[in-house]
């Protein structure tokens, strides 16, 4: 039997696909701004960026007045198109490092204002989605904030496998594709399609797993959708998603 493409080749194979330094992707639209929006005051703050990418939220936190960030891939050529950004852009106060967020544990600092994972855990089943969450729950400054956003859990069974964007979920219903890998795809603004894939998870198992890391105050939920802005902004590119949950967005505090 095939064994599937691991995420590590997929993300390695697009890297250039994801390098940005403006709003590309229909998720840089529908999503990023408001993970930037729901960590409210950065200034001065450190911040932990699990499943970092190419960089490009966290670039968006260091310009929004971040002290440091601290990103972590498990693609070396994500990390190696962040590190080069850097780089360029003299970005002394963000650094990025090659590594499995589940198994990571080579943090340079043993607290963090904030903490994100930006459609990090559509990659991970639930166990090591929970085992995640402790570590960023043990990360935290008591009173600190962790922001992650995940595909809406419903968005496979509401779309046809058409652009600009899809998860396929074969033969598998809501609740018997729990764990099971769709594969999907989301679109550029230009035409270019990029290829995801999301580890399905119902609603209840992000409340479980982050009551079983520890914490322990009610998150705030947001489905995101495209708004009325993105369709006049691009009625072409945004309609076809119209009416459509795309994104769910977490934010939850680290109590004492
Ligand atoms: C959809 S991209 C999002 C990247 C970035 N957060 C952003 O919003 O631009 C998902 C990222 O998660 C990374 N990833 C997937 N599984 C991972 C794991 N187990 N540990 C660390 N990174 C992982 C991928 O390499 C990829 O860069």
């Amino acid at each position: 039997m095939n064994q599937p493409i691991s995420t590590e080749t997929i993300y390695n194979a697009q890297a250039t696909n994801w390098l940005r330094s403006e709003k590309v992707l229909l998720s840089d639209f529908t999503a990023r701004p408001r993970v930037l929006e729901a960590l409210g005051e950065i200034t001065d703050q450190d911040i932990l960026d699990f499943g970092c990418g190419e960089g490009y939220v966290s670039r968006m936190l260091l310009e929004a007045g971040a002290k440091s960030i601290f990103g972590i891939d498990s693609s070396a050529e994500m990390i190696s198109q962040a590190q080069t950004m850097a780089k360029e852009l003299k970005l002394f106060n963000a650094s990025y490092t090659e590594g499995n967020a589940v198994t990571f544990n080579q943090f340079p600092k043993t607290r963090f204002d904030k903490a994100i994972a930006v459609f990090l855990f559509n990659y991970l089943t639930i166990e090591e989605m929970t085992q995640v969450m402790s570590k960023v729950r043990s990360l935290l400054i008591p009173g600190g904030t962790f922001v992650f956003t995940v595909p809406h859990p419903c968005l496979p069974f509401m779309r046809e496998e058409t652009p600009p964007f899809y998860f396929e979920h074969g033969d598998k219903s809501y609740l018997d594709g729990i764990n099971q890998t769709f594969e999907g795809k989301i679109w550029r603004r230009d035409g270019i399609p990029v290829s995801v894939r999301c580890v399905h998870k119902t609603f209840a198992h992000y409340f479980e797993a982050l009551t079983q890391a520890g914490f322990n105050s009610m998150p705030e939920v947001k489905e995101l959708a495209v708004t009325d802005k993105h369709l006049a902004f691009d009625p072409e590119f945004f309609s076809p998603l119209k009416g459509y949950p795309l994104h769910v967005l977490f934010k939850v505090k680290a109590n004492d």
